[in-house]
């Protein structure tokens, strides 16, 4: 067996996605009403979605919470992956996007299972009992990203899962000069969460990069 990993191509993740659930009625339809409203296109995509379905499923996940909600996308998959009486907490700076999201969850099958909360994650992360999530999953402003961290390893339980978005930088991860000015946040959040030792973490190359990580 050779340590040289197999070098990912395009066809392998298309490979991967011909292999996966595809998307349902329902988050189909909320992506392209989402495009329609003029939300940028930037939610997670069915492959990373399934991913994400698999390792709440794994550490019986009762209650997530997710920074950054968008459209609604990632709350409804996750939210369907916990059981009937989990419960998904969502977080969203932005109001047009919360009330756009609000209307999708309704109609989605699990909205008893989702919690929102409109405002900055700085702000509301801290009220969350410490010990009280299974899972959190990170896909909010980089900047934040830190603190967010801290949040999260006080609201896990132990052998809690922190999930991270974007950890490839919107694909800007090795460019010299990026476009994203949020680039420079991803890059500094991966050393960052790379050496805590409070967790054991490993960047997944499904989407933009998923960081996934275990409280230790
Ligand atoms: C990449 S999108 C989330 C995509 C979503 N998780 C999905 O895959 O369907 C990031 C979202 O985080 C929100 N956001 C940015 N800063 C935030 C903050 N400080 N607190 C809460 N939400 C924030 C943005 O408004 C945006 O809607």
């Amino acid at each position: 067996m050779s340590t040289e990993p197999t070098l990912v191509t395009r066809e392998h993740f298309r490979y991967i996605e011909a292999r996966t659930v595809p998307e349902d009625l329902v988050l189909a339809s909320l992506r392209e009403e989402a495009r329609a409203a003029g939300i940028p296109a930037i939610s997670i995509g069915p492959a990373q979605a399934a991913f994400m379905q698999i390792l709440l499923r794994a550490v019986r996940a009762r209650v997530a919470v997710e920074v950054g909600t968008l459209a609604g996308y990632s709350a409804i998959a996750l939210a369907r992956a916990l059981p009937e009486d989990g419960l998904l907490h969502t977080i969203e700076i932005d109001p047009a996007r919360a009330a756009f999201a609000r209307a999708r969850f309704a109609g989605s099958g699990v909205a008893d299972r989702i919690r929102q909360h409109e405002g900055d994650a700085r702000q509301i992360l801290p009220a969350f009992a410490a010990g009280s999530a299974d899972v959190v999953f990170l896909d909010a402003d980089k900047g934040g990203y830190p603190a967010y961290l801290e949040e999260a390893v006080r609201i896990l339980r132990p052998q809690g899962l922190l999930l991270a978005d974007n950890a490839f930088a919107f694909g800007e991860l090795f460019a010299e000069a990026p476009r994203d000015p949020e680039t420079q946040a991803m890059r500094a959040f991966n050393e960052i969460l790379a050496r805590d030792g409070r967790l054991a973490s490993i960047i997944v190359p499904l989407g933009d990069g998923l960081w996934v990580a275990v409280k230790r």
